[in-house]
Parts: structure tokens; C-alpha cells; sequence
């Protein structure tokens, strides 16, 4: 399975940015992501630049995703995005769920699962986002709160083909906490067993589960060396295409 290296921009950037994949292919050296490599990546910037980035990325192998669309195909939600406007500008892909958007715009898993059915229809590739908080970790409800997100938040449409699962301990994202490398790999265990149990061994065996939260070019080689981290999804690290490309580059060794 490919590594998928995912940056998240959040709230930052302007035009001038559309420049960035190309900076990001001179720190890459030899075009080894891409097609015929093992790692892919993507950059998920603000909406106003999505089709600026997307010409930006042409002929470097870089995909352009979205941070959140709406659920609804068209309709009078001023100021939301449908994911269908999104593919219109070229977007491959649509994070879902993340956790500022749970917490800070009172998404539930329901919501979350109507945006991603409405990214698979509009052959989007949902990266649904899940994780738990501090206190939940540390009350030892960290693996029961996350299988009940994950069986809530992907949509009953999803048969497994294009699906991409984030886990994202809200605790670790932008705080330079970082979870053990056990806890990280037992994470990753626990979510392939509920994919396992929705859509059978095989098909979950080829669902790539990104890690988020405080990834740096210094902790990447050993989070992304775990069995069952299939890629990064990173927020402040994946403004600078030099860390960006470090990150992707100790994916490859
Ligand atoms: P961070 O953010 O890498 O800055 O911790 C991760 C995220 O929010 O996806």
C-alpha cells in the first residue's frame, strides 16, 4: 500500500502559495513520490486557493485536496462548499471531521458521515478524522471512543474503495505532544480490526490509516515505521515544504 503524506494548511496561506509544490519538488530532488513511487502526497489548502494550488501542482504529482465541504450537493448554506465544488476545482481529496471542526463547529458523526458520502459521490476521497481527548485517554476510554467515531462517521455508501481514516488524538494536534509509539501502533490495531469487521480482511487491509498530530520532520521515520501508519496528516509542519519534503523523504528511508 502507498504512504500518503497529507498537509493540512488550516487557516493560512495566500495566492503567493500556489508556488509551493513547485518548491516542494526542488527540496524533493528526483520526482521518486508520485506515480511510480511508494509515497503520495497532498496538500489540503484554504477553499480560495484550491484551484490555484491545483495548477500549481501540475506536472509534480502532488495532490490538491479540501479541508471540509458541506454535506448538501447545492443549496442556500451561505458560506460552505459542496464537495462536488470542490472536484470542479480539481480537488482529489476532502478531509472530514477534523477535530477543530468537531469541536469548534459542532460537527457530530453523523455530520461527518453525510460530508463523506457526499465526497465519495462526488468521487472525492474522504480522509475521515477521528481521535480522542485528553481526559478520554486518560480515563482509558481512548479506544472505545474512537471505534464508536469510526462506526459512526463513515457513511453506510462506503464500501472500503476510497476511504482514507485519520486518527488524531485531539491532545497531540499543534501541541508537540506526541502519543508512544505503542500507543500509536495499538491505535492503529484497534482501527484495522473495526475496518476488519465492516468490510472484511482483505478490503481493510488496503484502507490507508494516517496519523496525526505533531508530526516533525525529527519523529516522522519511527511513527511512519509502524505497521499499520500508512501516512501523516500534518498541520503546522506541512506549511514549510522543506519540512514537508523531510517528512516524506523518511517515509523512503
Ligand atoms: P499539527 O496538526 O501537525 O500541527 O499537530 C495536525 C492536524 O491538525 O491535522
Amino acid at each position: 500500500m502507498k504512504t500518503l503524506i497529507a498537509a493540512n494548511w488550516k487557516m493560512h496561506g495566500d495566492l503567493s502559495w500556489r508556488a509551493k509544490p513547485n518548491a516542494f519538488r526542488r527540496a524533493y530532488g528526483v520526482p521518486t513520490h508520485g506515480k511510480n513511487s511508494g509515497v503520495d502526497i497532498l496538500i489540503c489548502p484554504p477553499s480560495h486557493m484550491i484551484c490555484a494550488l491545483v495548477d500549481g501542482a501540475k506536472g509534480h504529482d502532488i495532490h490538491i485536496g479540501g479541508q471540509n465541504c458541506h454535506q448538501a450537493e447545492t443549496g442556500a448554506f451561505t458560506g460552505e462548499i459542496s464537495a462536488n465544488m470542490l472536484a470542479d476545482c480539481g480537488a482529489t481529496y476532502v478531509i472530514v471531521g477534523h477535530s477543530e471542526r468537531r469541536a469548534i463547529f459542532g460537527e457530530t458523526d453523523s455530520m461527518v458521515a453525510e460530508k463523506a458520502d457526499s465526497a465519495i459521490t462526488a468521487k472525492l476521497v474522504p480522509i475521515i478524522c477521528v481521535g480522542e481527548s485528553r481526559e478520554q485517554r486518560e480515563s482509558g476510554q481512548a479506544d472505545e471512543v474512537v471505534g464508536d467515531q469510526l462506526k459512526s462517521s463513515i457513511p453506510a455508501s462506503a464500501n472500503g474503495d476510497t476511504l482514507v481514516i485519520a486518527y488524531e488524538p485531539v491532545w497531540a494536534i499543534g501541541t508537540g505532544l506526541v502519543p508512544t509509539l505503542d500507543d500509536i501502533a495499538a491505535m492503529h490495531d484497534h482501527i484495522r480490526g473495526i475496518l476488519s469487521t465492516r468490510f472484511g480482511d482483505e478490503k481493510a487491509q488496503t484502507i490507508q490509516i494516517l496519523y496525526g498530530g505533531s508530526v516533525k520532520p525529527s519523529n516522522a521515520k519511527d511513527i511512519l515505521a509502524l505497521t499499520d501508519v500508512n501516512g501523516a496528516l500534518i498541520g503546522g509542519a506541512g506549511l514549510d515544504m522543506e519540512s514537508l519534503c523531510a517528512i516524506a523523504q523518511a517515509v523512503e528511508g
